[in-house]
């Protein structure tokens, strides 16, 4: 039998299976915490996006809502003055190197970045940080599917998704500011073994990859 236990997020009781993550249970329950990187099915936590922070009674920081797993009586807050700081210079420096072009956009309408904004009443254009453009190749070379790196935010859905349902064939190359998704030897999709499934369009929260022909697949 699954251990069930009730938490007040925002003010609102609300109950959960023990240990799953706050992230999860607060979404669920219609309450919005801002995420890119966590997916329910992860083992390892990558908690990268850094946009998901929580404060939660007794907790002398504020913590991620995607790491944290929810116990008897936990009292979280979703804003307040350290969160609220925090999501927005994280969402500013995604967005300091995000190309932005909205309505040329195939997730416009249906964007985790707009959400985002739109719910913390953040812009979506730096306010405080350089824009640091990058000039990447687009890579459209398998038909029907496009992959604009410019625009990626590194969550890495696209990864387990091409693992799970493609050949495997993305990872994370470089680091720092050079960080980016590729094909293994960073070769064209057209030469790497892409099968077209558009798994990755399908799990990118942004529009960085989208999918035309396929969209039937999905
Ligand atoms: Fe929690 Fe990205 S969703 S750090």
């Amino acid at each position: 039998m699954t251990d069930r236990i009730t938490l007040v997020i925002d003010g609102k009781t609300v109950s959960a299976v023990a240990g799953e993550m706050l992230l999860w249970v607060a979404l669920d329950n219609d309450i919005y915490i801002p995420h890119l990187c966590g997916s329910r099915d992860d083992q390892e936590k990558p908690a990268s996006c850094r946009l998901c922070f929580v404060e939660v009674d007794g907790r002398p920081l504020p913590v991620t809502a995607c790491t944290l797993p929810v116990s008897e009586g936990l009292v979280v807050r979703t804003g307040g003055e350290r969160v609220d700081a925090l999501v927005a210079t994280g969402f500013e420096l995604l967005m300091s190197n995000h190309r932005l072009d909205c309505k040329n956009c195939p997730a416009n309408g249906d964007c985790a970045l707009q959400q985002i904004a739109k719910t913390r009443k953040l812009k979506l254009k730096p306010k405080k940080l350089p824009v640091l453009e990058r000039d990447l190749t687009v890579d459209d070379s398998v038909p029907g599917i496009l992959f604009d790196p410019n625009k990626c935010v590194l969550c890495g859905h696209c990864i387990k998704a091409c693992l799970r349902d493609g050949n495997g064939i993305l990872g994370f190359t470089r680091r720092g500011f050079e960080r980016v998704i590729s094909t293994f030897g960073d070769l064209p999709l057209a030469e790497s073994e892409c099968s077209g499934c558009g798994s990755c369009a399908a799990v990118c929260p942004v529009g960085a990859w989208s999918a035309h022909l396929h969209a039937e697949a999905f």
